[in-house]
């Protein structure tokens, strides 16, 4: 499943993308930016739902609320970009979004009732992945559209922060915290494969 890395490494920075795409010949394919920004927009929505699905069940009054809050109001703002970038580009959102809606609030709302603990785990186990989606995405793009790149060079610094902020709350005191999120990360492997076709 793994994509082949760069020799440079997983990450490309937003300067990076700047530079001629490795191995590209001519004849070789754009990267397939629309379905792109249909599965980014995808993640994006999924992501809300995630943290309202948390917020649900902590209430405002919990420790972990503020952090999770935090993190919910970026996450708003990735989507309403991609909102608008799809709008822009005359884009058709995923036609999986109803069920993201359920499936991302449920998500939030079962690990939060585990504890906040596992709250935390699940972002974790989220981000991780959505990195590793935007880095392979601006491996791809290579810099061929500025703007997309841009946006996701961006947005993957946040993610990460979101991560990096889970683990430092606790994600990996979660009870059964390796499965838990070896499951909740192939969750969003297949989430990710299939809002990229449908
Ligand atoms: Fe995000
Ligand atoms: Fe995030």
């Amino acid at each position: 499943m793994a994509e082949p890395q760069t020799p440079q490494g997983p990450r490309v920075s937003a300067e990076g993308t700047q530079a001629a795409r490795p191995g590209w010949k001519p004849g070789d394919g754009r990267a397939d930016t629309e379905s792109m920004l249909r599965v980014d927009q995808a993640g994006e929505y999924g992501a809300t739902r995630i943290y309202a699905g948390q917020l649900a069940v902590l209430g405002n009054r919990h420790p972990a609320s503020r952090t999770i809050a935090r993190m919910a109001i970026q996450e708003q703002r990735h989507l309403n970009h991609f909102d608008q970038m799809l709008a822009e580009r005359g884009i058709r959102p995923t036609l999986l979004q109803p069920f993201w809606n359920v499936a991302g609030h449920a998500l939030g709302a079962v690990t939060a009732l585990i504890g906040p603990d596992a709250a935390m785990a699940c972002t974790a186990a989220v981000e991780t992945e959505i990195d590793e989606h935007y880095a392979d995405q601006l491996r791809q793009l290579a810099g061929d559209d500025p703007d997309l790149s841009a946006t996701i060079a961006e947005f993957q610094a946040e993610e990460l922060e979101h991560r990096d902020a889970a683990i430092a709350a606790g994600a990996e005191n979660a009870l059964g915290y390796p499965l838990l999120s070896a499951f909740i990360r192939a969750g969003c492997r297949a989430a990710i494969a299939l809002s990229k076709r449908i």
